[in-house]
């Protein structure tokens, strides 16, 4: 018997101590117990980091929409699957069961399959948060097609980088989005990125706001007809154990985005295996997951996971504060959800309002309370704890990443006594490090320094799509031997970790991550504008909040400073998409640089954060007169 699922304190630790020493047996048992393959695998891991090259299961066959839908119709073909909650609350939630869920995908399946698309092609998907979102992923699945989903809130540019770095063949939208009170015309983000794309073949368009759009003749179909004339037979596609599934951009700290890619096999153990125990989901539950599809928390927690465990995973369409900032409330007495996942972020800016909408509800159907994507500060913990969880569900701090593909640090709730601000401890198989800066280990407790990961999970991403070398440079090469993640950490005196944030040019925004060098491409590509630097400050909702220094070409006219702010954030919304906007923005003279012509950020961080009281040697710099007169400015902006 596996420890598949674990249900008290003692049992974590034996399931932990078996992944450690004998992992290869423990992830056997793990995958053999709870999974449909149609072949077994000749061995369970193979790996060498400094290549790197991981493989888990080699050899075995599968198909993961067998395991997330196919095996359930027996037992389970009449539970909702998917339960879509519209943005607008006034329309019929969905109940999408699981016989429902197969007939769908099989259908859409076939239509891929009939537009030309294979095993191996790239789709690109940028759909709004509707069922077609989940259902289109899984009929790539379903297909061995790539799937590579682009959040519906990024602009065209972003949209056409992606989309060309993995030279989509295809892509899926809908004719707009709602959001809240607004619509977006995505179709119309779309085709402005498309003019960029001539590898897109077929476009296919699902109706969802009944919106007036250009449909380019040869190239754009509607959905819905396509879907009528399919079968819903489709015959799965047997994939091997490390075939790609998907690939999932995430910001770096240079340059390009990095599309992660997931595998298979290892995917799906994993994140089944942590949605199981992370949110402890018994038969009847009602699962959600705030995040959007785009994001990785959506692949593992919205998809993959709950439907390879038989759950009801709700989908949400809209917006925390639309019609009012108690619609998560609404929703979850609605559905009477027991498990509720969402971002410091939200947390914080549901806290703002108050508790008085809260009393409104019966949230009293909560068991288990989830947070995700960014340090969560104790006063937002409390909150949840007090507010939203009435002291009685626990609290899942849980840390992990795009490239992790699920989760690796976090309490198992009912089990793991819960600390706030801590992700606690490690997952079964997850061994962390914690490193200091010239490579050193720390070993033992009250330790603060660079999180690693020592030894492969099933979930590792396994390259960067199209640049090996850059995945290698990233994760591998600043500690010999080991997964570094870009996170700072620390480990208290029992032995819990508490992640204290990124040590890396990446910001997180409301929970979303932010490269500071690809906002400054666009900002530098203002005409008026010599060179800039990005860094984060504290912000009450948003966590981060991006502040840019700018040196114009010709500093001249202040009065032109207002115009310029709104041009440049203008930009950033056109290059990036409007999460990337600045909330502050200084014109200053000069940057600090370093003599090699570095430029500061510590320097910058601390002035933006009003924390100049400390802002160590400055001596070094080539420049150190900028730094007082920042400051003077700083002061003004
Ligand atoms: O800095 C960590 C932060 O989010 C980063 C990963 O972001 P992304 O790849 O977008 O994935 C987000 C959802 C998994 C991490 O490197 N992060 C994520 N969860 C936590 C966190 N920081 C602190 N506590 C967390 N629970």
């Amino acid at each position: 018997m596996s420890h598949y699922h674990i249900k008290d304190l003692e049992q974590y630790y034996q399931a932990y101590r078996k992944s450690v020493s004998d992992p290869e047996i423990f992830w056997d048992e793990i995958a053999s117990d709870h999974f449909l393959w149609r072949k077994k695998w000749d061995s369970v891991l193979e790996w060498d980091f400094s290549k790197p090259e991981v493989t888990w299961f080699k050899g075995a066959k599968l198909n993961i929409t067998e395991n997330c839908i196919d095996r359930h119709l027996t037992t389970l073909g009449d539970k909702t699957a998917i339960l879509f909650e519209p943005n607008n609350p006034e329309e019929a939630a969905q109940h999408i069961t699981y016989k429902e869920l197969s007939q769908r995908v099989n259908k859409f399946a076939n239509v891929l399959k009939q537009q030309g698309i294979k095993k191996g092609d790239r789709v690109c998907i940028y759909v709004p948060m509707i069922p077609e979102l989940a259902i289109s992923v899984l009929a790539c699945a379903r297909i061995g097609a790539i799937h590579s989903v682009v959040f519906a809130g990024f602009s065209a540019a972003a949209l056409s980088t992606r989309i060309n770095d993995a030279d989509c063949k295809m892509l899926i939208t809908a004719d707009g989005a709602y959001r809240g009170a607004k619509t977006i015309d995505l179709k119309g983000i779309a085709d402005q990125a498309l003019e960029l794309c001539p590898g897109v073949a077929s476009v296919l368009v699902i109706k969802r706001i009944d919106a007036e759009i250009n449909m380019k003749q040869g190239r754009d179909q509607w959905l819905a007809p396509l879907l009528v004339n399919a079968s819903d037979q489709c015959v799965p596609e047997i994939m091997d154990a490390e075939d790609p599934l998907f690939i999932l951009y995430t910001s770096g700290s240079t340059g390009m985005p990095k599309g992660m890619v997931h595998t298979t096999a290892g995917y799906m153990v994993y994140t089944a295996y942590t949605f199981k125990n992370a949110f402890q989901y018994t038969e009847d539950d009602v699962y959600w997951c705030t995040a959007d599809i785009g994001w990785i928390t959506g692949h593992s927690y919205i998809v993959y996971g709950p439907l390879a465990n038989g759950a009801t995973t709700v989908m949400f369409e809209g917006v925390p504060s639309y019609p009012d900032y108690g619609r998560f409330w609404d929703i979850v007495q609605k559905h009477k959800v027991s498990q509720f996942y969402t971002a410091p972020t939200a947390i914080r800016a549901l806290a703002k309002e108050g508790t008085d909408l809260i009393d409104h509800y019966d949230l009293s159907s909560l068991k288990v309370l989830g947070s995700v994507g960014e340090p969560i500060n104790e006063e937002a913990w409390h909150w949840y704890n007090d507010h939203i969880g009435k002291k009685k569900s626990p609290i899942v701090d849980s840390w992990w990443q795009t490239e992790t593909g699920g989760i690796m640090i976090t309490p198992i709730p009912y089990v793991t006594p819960t600390k706030p601000t801590y992700a606690t401890l490690p997952f079964i198989g997850i061994q962390p490090a914690i490193m200091d800066e010239n490579g050193k280990e720390l070993i033992g407790n009250r330790v603060e320094g660079r999180l690693c990961i020592k030894y492969p999970w099933p979930s590792i991403a396994r390259t960067i799509w199209g640049n090996h070398q850059r995945y290698k440079e990233t994760y591998f090469s600043l500690f010999d031997n080991m997964y570094f993640t870009g996170d700072g950490a620390l480990r208290d005196e029992v032995g819990y970790y508490r992640i204290t944030g990124r040590v890396d040019d990446v910001i997180i925004v409301s929970g979303h991550n932010l490269g500071t060098a690809p906002i400054e491409d666009a900002i530098n590509e203002h005409p008026a504008v010599a060179e800039s630097a990005i860094v984060g400050f504290p912000h009450d909702i948003k966590g981060s909040a991006l502040y840019g220094y700018i040196t114009l070409k010709d500093n001249g006219e202040s009065s032109h400073h207002d115009k310029l702010r709104k041009e440049i954030n203008q930009l950033i919304s056109d290059r990036i998409g409007p999460i990337a906007k600045l909330d502050k923005i200084q014109f200053t003279d000069g940057l600090p640089k370093t003599r090699s012509g570095k430029i500061m950020r510590r320097i910058l961080r601390k002035i933006a954060s009003n924390d100049t009281a400390n802002l160590g040697d400055i001596s070094t710099l080539l420049n150190p007169e900028i730094v007082q007169e920042i400051i003077s400015s700083a002061l003004e902006t």
